[in-house]
């Protein structure tokens, strides 16, 4: 159960989600016709020494129960893979644009600040809670970020603008804001905080892009099924206890347009297809619950 101070380590509770899509991500980029590659998904599932953990990165839990086929049609194993290519075009376009201050909120085991290109003088603060943090400095120390990176240890539900402003986040320079797989471990009202926090923080011109899953991603009978096997294998991430209710939250779609930035929206199936992978209509109807968007604060003398 939730609470509104809980904090944990990077195999327990939310941490735990944070070990689950880099384990995605490390399956992805194993695979022959891989859409990105993550070469240090797999260096930081493997640094828990887990068993269970290391099955689930190779796909090897498939013959435990979870199929290969489940993996690809697993709605959420797919959209994974396409908001990390629609994150990972979403900051490239703010480069294009001359953006250098990037925020990546709940970074969990996010390696983009050591696996993307990056200008000189780009500043990437990755904000998450303390030992999920240390846990990634341990698993990554010897490699060499791409960027100037700068770690926020904080909860998001506590004054985290006034961390990031004492590690040196500039206000009045154009910032690029991530919010990948968080919105739902926060109840609504601390998602409407967050969310007023990062308009304020941010010059014209800046970018928001996040993602946020509605009800219904996943059919009950594979969602039970996935649940026993990752469980036999040492696994817990129980999603329906570890989310916040999407019923009490407003719809970042409309919550940006009401403070008159300017939405765009990605489809994460017509995304993956596009890049050739073709997507299971299994996992089709899920994908359709999953919202993807950027917006941006309109300069003075843009029109909206
Ligand atoms: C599903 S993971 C996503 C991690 C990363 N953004 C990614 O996509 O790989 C969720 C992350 O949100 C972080 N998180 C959730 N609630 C948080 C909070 N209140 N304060 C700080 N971090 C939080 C967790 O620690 C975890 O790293």
């Amino acid at each position: 159960m939730r609470t509104d101070d809980d904090s944990w380590d990077i195999t327990e509770s939310v941490g735990a989600t944070a070990l689950g899509v880099a384990a995605i991500r490390a399956y992805e980029t194993s695979r022959e016709d891989a859409l990105f590659r993550d070469p240090y998904a797999a260096k930081l599932v493997g640094a828990v020494g887990s068993e269970g953990w290391n099955a689930l990165m190779t796909g090897a839990l498939s013959g435990q129960g979870v199929s290969d086929a489940d993996l690809r049609g697993w709605s959420m194993g797919s959209v994974l893979v396409a908001r990390t290519l629609y994150f990972d075009e979403y900051f490239a376009d703010a480069l294009r644009a001359g953006i250098r201050q990037i925020v990546i909120l709940a970074a969990g085991l996010d390696a983009r600040a050591y696996r993307l290109e990056w200008p000189s003088g780009t500043r990437i603060f990755e904000l998450d809670q303390p030992k999920v943090l240390a846990f990634k400095a341990r698993a990554l120390a010897g490699d060499e970020p791409a960027a100037d990176r700068r770690e926020v240890a904080i909860d998001l539900r506590q004054d985290w603008p006034k961390a990031l402003l004492d590690k040196g986040f500039e206000l009045g320079e154009p910032t690029a804001w991530l919010a990948e797989g968080l919105l739902r471990y926060l109840p609504g009202h601390a998602q409407d905080q967050l969310l007023e926090k990062v308009v304020e923080l941010s010059a014209p011109g800046s970018r928001m892009a996040l993602n946020l899953s509605m009800d219904g991603d996943m059919a009950d009978e594979f969602r039970e099924r996935r649940r026993k096997v990752m469980a036999e294998a040492g696994i817990h991430i129980d999603l329906e206890n570890l989310f916040y209710p999407w019923e009490d939250r407003k719809d970042p779609r409309d919550w940006f347009a009401m403070h008159r930035w300017l939405v765009t929206q990605g489809d994460p199936v017509t995304l993956l297809e596009d890049h050739g992978r073709t997507v299971p209509d299994a996992a089709k109807a899920g994908m359709g619950a999953h919202i993807l968007m950027t917006a941006t604060k309109p300069r003075g003398d843009d029109t909206l």
